[in-house]
């Protein structure tokens, strides 16, 4: 029999309207899912539901022409007013619910039951999307947190769908999970599914817990029976497509350019940074790191520079909008301490790199320093060592991403503890060729055995499984 079609349920589609002088253009969408996903869409005629980005002020012709567009590729909007991206998607989602599951617990918005009943409102919206196209035999697989009452929503709709859940951010301890008013309504939410999907087994075990001291329900190690179905609950790294970047990386166009880069910088080790200006991603110690470390070893002005490339992301959420201010100042006031005529420490970039710009980056850096506070699993280290087929350069990583889990060979660090990042950076930048080495080759090891097409073959045999398992309950 034929493999059943995938209905790809996500707020953000892989591509991102936007209108200049009246053209209508789409441009790949920034961050960890759409990336990753965009490796499972186009097999077997699947669908791809979600928010091509802003459509508030568009007319009713040029929405036509982008569904149009859309659809040819196998892509169904969903689209939002303006009072819904604010409110959903600003407010709930990343007010609230990208904070709180991020540690952040200062950052999340007071007045957030505003924003709730949106939040539903919005879930119920793509419910009947999905609905819509809908055909029996599809598997439905809805991802991240913006939509997490999505599943029960399916279930009440279609009771004998297959429906899975996969989570791109962390699952926080029950602890600090609890804190979210509406903690009972999204665990139901996300008991609809058949297979629900994390990064690590800690987020998993997080999950369970909470289900265990919240809704009192009695959980295995990957499961939880609810409502007469078996809910299954596993962990699933998400990974990257290791041999494409591979390939891409070792055209003569990047390697020309990464020589390049390095013959300008003979004497001076290139760190190298790339990430959504986001406030889990621990730029702002980053910087600080590098003054800690131009304090502590003043030899080594000159010999080194930060190159930090920050994307603009959700700027219109008030907190981002602040991280961007005292970033831009945090960078200007060490820059302007440390700075020579022909030096500065901080390279600081506010713009979107597309990757065919990131790769001789990745290629000619000494140092990849990664250090969110928090973070699902971070695709950009992963990318990094991808890259180096040269067997080289040294990757600073925060303990507390879902990378870490997996890339043991890094510099770990504590991302919160200034000075340790500091010793971390000294130690990359200093270290010998003979360990460079030895600590690449096993790093290209892991991300070479499981790339994304691992994440989704294991995800999907999970989802086979349960789903086989729980029609024969029925
Ligand atoms: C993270 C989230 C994704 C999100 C991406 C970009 O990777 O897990 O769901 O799409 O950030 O953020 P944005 O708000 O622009 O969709």
């Amino acid at each position: 029999a034929p493999a059943s079609r995938y209905l790809i349920v996500s707020n953000r589609l892989p591509v991102t309207v936007s209108q200049k002088e009246g053209k209508i253009e789409l441009k790949a969408s920034a961050g960890g899912l759409a990336t990753a996903l965009s490796h499972v869409h186009g097999t077997e005629g699947s669908r791809w539901i979600g928010w091509p980005g802003e459509t508030g002020q568009m007319d009713k012709s040029a929405r036509a022409e982008l569904d149009r567009r859309l659809n040819a590729d196998g892509m169904i909007p969903v689209h939002l007013t303006t009072k819904q991206v604010e409110r959903f998607y600003e407010g709930f989602c990343n007010g609230v619910l990208w904070p709180l599951f991020h540690y952040l617990l200062d950052k999340v918005r007071l007045d957030a039951w505003v924003d709730w009943q949106a939040y539903r409102e919005a879930n119920e919206l793509f419910a009947d999307a999905v609905a819509r196209h809908y055909q029996p035999g599809d598997r439905i697989w809805v991802h991240d947190y913006h939509l997490m009452l999505l599943p029960a929503l399916l279930r009440k709709r279609l009771p004998h769908a297959s429906i899975s859940f996969f989570l791109h951010i962390p699952f926080p301890a029950s602890g600090v999970f609890r804190i979210l008013p509406w903690r009972r309504e999204i665990l139901e939410g996300l008991l609809g599914c058949d297979l629900i999907g994390f990064h690590t087994h800690s987020y998993q075990r997080q999950f369970l817990s909470s289900l265990l001291r919240l809704l009192g329900l009695e959980t295995q190690v990957d499961s939880v029976t609810y409502d007469g179905r078996m809910v299954r609950v596993g962990a699933f790294p998400i990974s990257i497509d290791t041999e494409h970047f591979i390939k891409e990386s070792s055209t003569p166009r990047v390697e020309e350019a990464a020589a390049k880069m390095r013959e300008q910088n003979t004497e001076c080790k290139i760190l190298f940074g790339v990430d959504r200006l986001d406030y889990t991603k621990g730029m702002r110690r980053r910087v600080l790191a590098i003054e800690r470390l131009l304090e502590r070893s003043p030899g080594l002005a000159g010999k080194f520079r930060l190159i930090q490339v920050a994307s603009p992301s959700r700027t219109k959420v008030e907190a981002y909008a602040q991280l961007r201010r005292s970033l831009d100042e945090l960078v200007g006031r060490v820059n302007g301490r440390f700075s020579t005529v022909n030096w500065s420490p901080v390279q600081y970039l506010y713009q979107t790199m597309s990757l065919e710009d990131l790769m001789p980056l990745y290629r000619a850096a000494d140092v990849m320093v990664v250090t969110p506070t928090r973070d699902g699993m971070n695709l950009v280290a992963k990318e990094f060592v991808a890259c180096r087929n040269d067997n080289d350069g040294v990757l600073v990583l925060s303990e507390f991403t879902g990378a870490a889990w997996e890339l043991g060979e890094a510099v770990l660090v504590n991302p919160y503890d200034i000075d340790g990042i500091a010793r971390a950076l000294q130690q990359a930048i200093t270290m010998p060729e003979e360990e460079r080495h030895f600590r690449m080759t096993r790093l290209r090891q892991r991300i070479q055995r499981w790339t994304v097409h691992d994440w989704v073959k294991s995800f999907d045999a999970a989802f086979a499984q349960v789903t086989s398992e729980n029609e024969r309950l029925r």
